[in-house]
This record gives structure tokens, sequence and C-alpha cells, in this order.
């Protein structure tokens, strides 16, 4: 029986990608394993906690006498690695944290996976989870591919790329099975109102000020985190042992377009006047070294795998506002607390 560790569980991603597999996957033991940061949050594992083949472990990726110990009472036999510091801006004032859980962290699971299956390292699979910002910036034209070259600029994305390359070198030097895919911007929910789309559906609820970085023509590539789970449960089935997959829908927009989309969204459903929202943008200062646009070719998995995104942009938008005016209550959880110094810091320094 496989015994699979996700890491970053109770995160945005891994939780969905934890309610996938647990609902999906009878079949297999599913070990949810989470530091429990600021990101990450129980509540969001409501819909299968009392589900027979689900576990939960809070340690730290960083602790090797923790991990180890988890690989021992679970038996893992697979691993797929979400968890991280993921935040761009956070990044930015504290490097650090990133270098120790997103490298650090990555390297210590790879240390126990070499450990615990050394007997056939054929018989195991680590799957990590990254980012297309690893790949940089693109101008106005073109995509990024598996082949483009690496050039991250945040201190998030270079911790990102440190790790994606660690996870190949394991592959390379000790035989460790390996696939990695690096993902577009994703969106549903259960996403932390630190970034964009969730940050505003909450000031636009409150009435606060919608913060757009220097002119708003920054460009993101926006997938649902349903169909981003979809691809992880297919590329860890189906995927080539070594290779990578980009993840994406070819679904740019300009962050000033998409707020606006959202404003107007979020006028209909709260019975607003239209234009009312628009008028709580707020231009500010931009952040340093703010990648212009990223644009992923998700050609390799459409042909391949034949992954496609099942929702359009419009639809999950719709779905992912609808979830948060009904989760008010995890909405004032997670915006109690610590979420007002971090606001307070971010944007009103
Ligand atoms: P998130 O910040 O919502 O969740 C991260 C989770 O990791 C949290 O539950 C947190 O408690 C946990 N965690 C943090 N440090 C830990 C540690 N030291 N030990 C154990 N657990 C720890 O992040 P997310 O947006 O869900 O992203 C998940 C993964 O997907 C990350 O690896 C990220 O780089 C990658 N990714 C994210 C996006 C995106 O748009 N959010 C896009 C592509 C790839
Ligand atoms: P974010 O959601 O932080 O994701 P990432 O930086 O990983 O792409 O930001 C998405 C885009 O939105 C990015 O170009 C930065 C911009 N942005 C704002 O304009 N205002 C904000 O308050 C935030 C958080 C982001």
């Amino acid at each position: 029986m496989k015994s699979i560790l996700i890491t970053g569980g109770a995160g945005f991603i891994g939780s969905e990608v934890v309610r996938q597999f647990v609902v999906n996957h009878p079949d297999y033991k599913i070990v949810n394993l989470d530091a429990l940061t600021y990101a990450g949050n129980l509540e969001n594992l409501k819909p299968v906690e009392n589900a027979a083949n689900y576990n939960f472990e809070k340690a730290d990726i960083t602790d090797a006498a923790a991990i180890n110990a988890v690989f021992e009472k679970h038996g893992i036999t697979d691993v797929i690695h979400l968890a991280a510091e993921s935040h761009v801006d956070r990044s930015i004032t504290d490097p650090l944290a990133f270098v120790h859980t997103n490298v650090i962290g990555t390297v210590t699971l790879l240390e126990a996976a070499k450990k615990y299956w050394k007997e056939d390292y054929n018989k195991h699979l680590f799957y990590h989870i990254s980012t297309d910002e690893v790949y940089g910036t693109l101008g106005a034209e073109g995509f990024f591919t598996e082949e483009t070259s690496y050039d991250p600029h945040s201190p998030y994305s270079a911790s990102k790329a440190s790790s994606d390359h660690f996870v190949r070198a394991y592959y390379d030097t000790y035989g460790i099975q390996v696939v990695v895919s690096n993902c577009s911007n994703n969106y549903g929910p259960y996403h932390f109102p630190e970034k964009l789309i969730p940050l505003s559906i909450n000031n636009i609820i409150n009435h606060k000020p919608l913060p757009v970085y220097g002119d708003g023509k920054y460009t993101r590539d926006w997938l649902y985190v349903i169909d981003h789970a979809s691809a992880i449960d297919l590329i860890f089935h189906k995927g080539k042992v070594g290779d990578t997959y980009n993840i994406g829908g070819f679904n740019e927009w300009q962050n000033i377009d998409l707020v606006k989309l959202l404003c107007k969204q979020m006028d209909e459903k709260l019975g607003r006047e239209a234009g009312d929202s628009e008028k709580l943008i707020t231009f500010v200062k931009d952040r340093p070294g703010h990648d212009k646009r990223y644009a992923i070719d998700a050609t390799k998995l459409n042909k391949e795998l034949g992954w496609y995104p099942s929702v359009t942009f419009e639809e999950g938008l719709s779905a992912t506002i609808d979830w948060y005016l009904s989760n008010t209550e995890w909405l004032n959880n997670v915006t109690s607390g610590n979420y007002a110094k971090y606001y307070e810091q971010q944007y009103n320094h």
C-alpha cells in the first residue's frame, strides 16, 4: 500500500491536494505533515479530517529527527512536497526564513528519502512542487517552457530555484526517483489573504483600499487551485521520472484588469452600485525586483498527459468570491491576530 507524505498540506494548495487525494485514493494512506506556520490552517482539512486514510503530523521539515520519525512511523513510500514559505513580499523582508524552509527543509526531506528508500529507489517517488517564478521574467512576448533557463529575481524564487536544483541533484547523484512541476499563480478557496486575489476580495468586502503595485501593468498567468491539484495527481501517477512539467492555463491578466474584474463581479454579488469597488483601487509603491510578466507554456502536460484546466477564469473567480462570501468565519479567523501586524507593516509603512 502506498503511504504518501504530503508536506504543507495545511496550506492553500497543499490542503486542496490532500482533500483530493484522500477522497480519490481511499487505498492510499495520506500523511499530511505541516508545521502550521501563519499560512497553515487545520480548518482547511475539515472536509477530510475524519476519513480513515487521513493522518496529520505537526512537524517542521527542517527538523531531521521529526522527519525521520514520521518516515518510520508511517512507512512513507512517496513524497509530494509542497511545504514552503510562499509569499514574495515576506521574502523581501526576511530572506533567511525562505532559505531555511525552502532550501534546508527540502534537503532535509531528500535526506530522509535517501535513508529510508535505499533498498530500492525505483519503488519510490519524490515529487517536488515548484513555481514558474524560478524562470524569472518575460517581455511582452513568449512563454516559459521546461527548457527555459533559471533566472530567479526575488529571494522567494531564488530559494525555490535552489530547492529544484537540489531535487534534481539527488536524482543525478543518488538515483532517487524525482519529478518536478513548475506552476503559474494559483487562486481559489482557502487562499491566505496576503496574495493579490484573496487580499483584494477581503478588502472589497470591508471597503478598504485595494493596493496595486506600481502601474498595475504586471502580468500573471492564473490557474484555479483545483486544476493545479488535478495536474499534480496526474503527474504523480503518470509523469516521467526525472522530468519537469510546466503547469498553467494560458490565462494571462494584467493586475489592474484583474482587480477591476474582481470589483465588477463583487459589486454584482454584493448588490453594490456598478463602479463602487473600483473607487477603492489605490496605486502604491512598487515591489522591488518586481517581475514584469509570467506566462507558462503547458503544451508538454497537455500533449503527453492530456491535462487541461476544467474551468474558465471567470467561472473560477466567481466560485472563489462565493467561497469567501460564505466562509466569513474562516476569513475572520485568519485575518485576526498577526495578520493585522503584517498588513500594517506591508501597506501602511
Ligand atoms: P502556503 O503558504 O499557503 O502554504 C505553505 C504551507 O507550508 C503552510 O501550511 C505552512 O504551514 C507549511 N510550512 C511552511 N513552512 C514549513 C516548515 N518549515 N515545515 C513544515 N511545514 C511548513 O503556500 P501555497 O501557496 O499553498 O504553496 C504551496 C507550494 O506550491 C509551495 O511550495 C509553493 O512554492 C508552490 N507554488 C505556489 C503557487 C501559488 O500561486 N501559491 C504557485 C506555484 C507553486
Ligand atoms: P502575489 O499574489 O503576491 O503573487 P506573486 O508575487 O507570487 O506573483 O502577486 C501577484 C501580482 O500582484 C504581482 O504582480 C504583485 C501584485 N500585487 C499587487 O499589486 N498588490 C498587492 O497587494 C499584492 C499582494 C500583489
